[in-house]
């Protein structure tokens, strides 16, 4: 079994307080097994006087010989433990690449949902909507405070995840689960809070290429652009809205900004809009991504690759001329915090967080290159959020 499965609840539970021992007796070992993704032999789970096999049986773990390696990532967050995929996995190479999905589930970085996920602005007894959640993070931290979440996704694959991982952590009773695009499987419905972290990297326009994850558009802002048309549709009287917000945009402001005034400019809404990081010059963060992900190899023969297939040169000029047609020069890194209120105000803060200061030139430090100490401190930095 190569896969995360929903075998029964009462194994799925099972698995929790194996992987707390796990987390709590040797920090190492669960670093190289969720992590680093390194074969790790059972004997030395043994010796912890661990028995792994529930994560066996759910498809979290897999044996190799007499060894066992992780199918998914377990990423640890205050007392959660949440599975998803790897953002690539070392065990899967071809033509000297690593291999993506189209229906991959996205990982869990370190400055991104986790941030968003403790920073939820959930009150007691909302009801909550989680769009486009992936792994199901966001549903699972919201759950504990909201009456009721409905978490959504257009990838069957991370709703089964999400579904896994709220039985996991206890918390299948509170979230109920919908597979589809945008509103279209909560038609008619209205919630005190809408919050996401949705698929919203401008790329090269062939969106077949990507993972469902990720392609946001040419500009990053097509999942965006129809939220904020749709959205004032399904709130309630005193419903918010939060989502984070990787915007490009000019030296003055975020597109997504420009956007919100023109939608929004007759509506109630007092928007706070919190910059993160930015505004980075976008041609070189492009320029440092290209690099990164086309020229400078992990060993001389395996490539780092964003997309599941490779984007021609013709497609990349393209999407060049496009930006620089459109007058995108920036790109930010932010979240928006948005309430009802008697007029329509835009407030604009900085979140003062000096760690990810230059945030858009992050996204490709993947946990496999990434030291024990390093993996630490991060987990640490997502608590401390
Ligand atoms: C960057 S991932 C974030 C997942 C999760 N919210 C998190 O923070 O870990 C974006 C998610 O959007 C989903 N998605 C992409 N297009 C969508 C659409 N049109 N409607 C709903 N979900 C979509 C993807 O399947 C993916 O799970």
């Amino acid at each position: 079994m190569k896969e995360l499965t929903i075998v029964s609840k009462k194994v799925i539970k099972s698995c929790k307080p194996v992987l707390e021992q796990l987390y709590r007796k040797s920090k190492r070992i669960y670093i190289e097994i969720f992590f680093h993704e390194k074969d790790v032999e059972i004997d030395k789970i043994d010796k912890l006087g661990i028995d792994v096999s529930p994560l066996i049986k759910t498809g979290i773990l897999r044996k190799v010989g007499d060894r066992i390696r992780a199918n998914v990532q377990v990423f640890p967050l205050s007392g959660k433990f949440i599975c998803t995929d790897f953002l690539f996995s070392i065990h899967r190479i071809r033509n000297g690449r690593f291999i993506r999905r189209r229906d991959d589930v996205w990982p869990i970085l370190p400055y991104e949902s986790p941030y968003l996920a403790k920073k939820a602005i959930v009150e007691d007894g909302d009801v909550v909507l989680d769009l486009a959640t992936g792994s199901g993070i966001i549903a699972l931290f919201t759950a504990e405070k909201a009456e009721r979440v409905i978490a959504t996704d257009i990838n069957p694959k991370a709703i089964k995840y999400a579904k896994f991982n709220a039985i996991l952590n206890n918390l299948e009773e509170k979230i109920e689960f919908k597979i589809g695009d945008l509103f279209e499987p909560v038609y008619g419905m209205k919630f005190d809070l809408i919050i996401f972290n949705g698929p919203t990297i401008a790329a090269p326009n062939v969106p077949e290429k990507y993972p469902l994850y990720c392609f946001g558009g040419p500009d990053g802002l097509q999942f965006t652009r129809r939220f904020i048309k749709e959205a004032p549709y399904h709130l309630t009287k005193k419903g918010k809205m939060q989502w984070l917000d990787p915007s490009i945009g000019s030296i003055n402001e975020p597109e997504s900004l420009k956007i919100i005034r023109k939608e929004w400019h007759d509506k109630n809404f007092k928007v706070i809009y919190i910059k993160r990081a930015g505004p980075d010059d976008l041609f070189k963060v492009i320029k440092y991504i290209d690099k990164r992900l086309w020229y400078e190899p992990i060993n001389p023969n395996i490539k780092r690759p964003l997309w599941i297939k490779p984007i021609t040169k013709e497609e990349y000029n393209n999407w060049i001329s496009f930006l620089r047609r459109s007058g995108y020069t920036h790109i930010y890194a932010g979240m928006y915090k948005v309430y009802k209120d008697r007029k329509f105000k835009v407030i604009k803060t900085t979140d003062r967080a000096k760690l990810f200061k230059r945030m858009n030139y992050l996204s490709l430090n993947e946990y496999h290159f990434l030291s024990y100490s390093r993996i630490l401190q991060l987990l640490k930095i997502c608590e401390s959020y």
